[in-house]
């Protein structure tokens, strides 16, 4: 493995995921490290699974990618729906630049995830507006035109019916809901219709872990845009965060 390399580090609701990564071919460069996510998951906890894991790659040098499940603005986490509340406000690309040393860049998981699809996955060489969706214990989105991300933007926290559209219809709803797929589905209908009508996207990508069960409920969404699984699967996170470690021009 070359040791300059990018490194990307997906924090997840179970599990803190890295590897090195081969940005030709989009691919992990070694045998991917996962470490379960502390409880509670404080940036301070976080950060010490992240030294541990990146310890188990003592030849990586190369930038670092690291996602986070809520808003990053110039490495600030702004919101964390589904992670410990000690993260709002905290410089997560300082803390974690001042504990590894090394070139940090802080990336939000669903855009990570849509870089990484719009590159190597689902909508390589689309052109035209992409939103992906990743359905987990959030909705995660990210809006890539002509493969040029617009981070941050939450997609998931639409209000819809007056709800918050992911209480309704993330895979964790599903699950909470005991939903039959079917049923699961017309939840899903009602929130990409909303997309669609705000946006008129060209492709909607779908991932998050339930995308390999996408036969079961994608044809059962009844909208008019173009819509299918991700490719990358759980390397999604990974690959996406490792990219934008290379791409991130602060
Ligand atoms: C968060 C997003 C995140 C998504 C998927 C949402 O609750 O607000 O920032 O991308 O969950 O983890």
């Amino acid at each position: 493995m070359a040791a300059n390399l990018p490194f990307g580090i997906d924090f997840g609701g179970t599990g803190i995921k890295g590897a090195p990564v081969d940005l030709e071919k989009g691919e992990f460069a070694a045998e991917r490290e996962r470490i379960r996510t502390p409880s509670p998951s404080t940036p301070e906890a976080v950060t010490e699974v992240f030294l541990e894991l990146l310890g188990r790659f003592p030849d990586s040098e190369g930038p670092v990618g690291v996602t986070v499940p809520g808003v990053v603005r110039h490495g600030v986490v702004h919101s964390a729906a589904n992670i410990d509340e000690a993260w709002i406000g905290t410089d997560i690309d300082k803390v974690f630049t001042d504990a590894t040393g090394r070139d940090v860049h802080v990336v939000n998981d669903a855009d990570a995830a849509g870089l990484a699809e719009a590159r190597y996955g689902a909508a390589k060489g689309r052109s035209g507006l992409v939103i992906v969706t990743t359905l987990g214990t959030g909705i995660g989105s990210a809006l890539v035109y002509n493969g040029v991300l617009v981070p941050n933007s939450e997609l998931g926290h639409l209000e819809i019916d007056g709800h918050d559209a992911e209480s309704r219809a993330a895979n964790s709803a599903r699950e909470r809901d005991e939903l039959t797929m079917k049923h699961w589905a017309k939840r899903l209908t009602k929130y990409y219709r909303a997309l669609e009508m705000l946006f008129s996207p060209d492709l909607l990508v779908v991932g998050g872990g339930i995308s390999k069960q996408s036969d079961e409920f994608l044809p059962l969404i009844k909208i008019d845009t173009e819509i299918v699984p991700a490719t990358l699967r759980n390397q999604a996170g990974v690959v996406g965060a490792a990219l934008y470690a290379t791409e991130d021009r602060e």
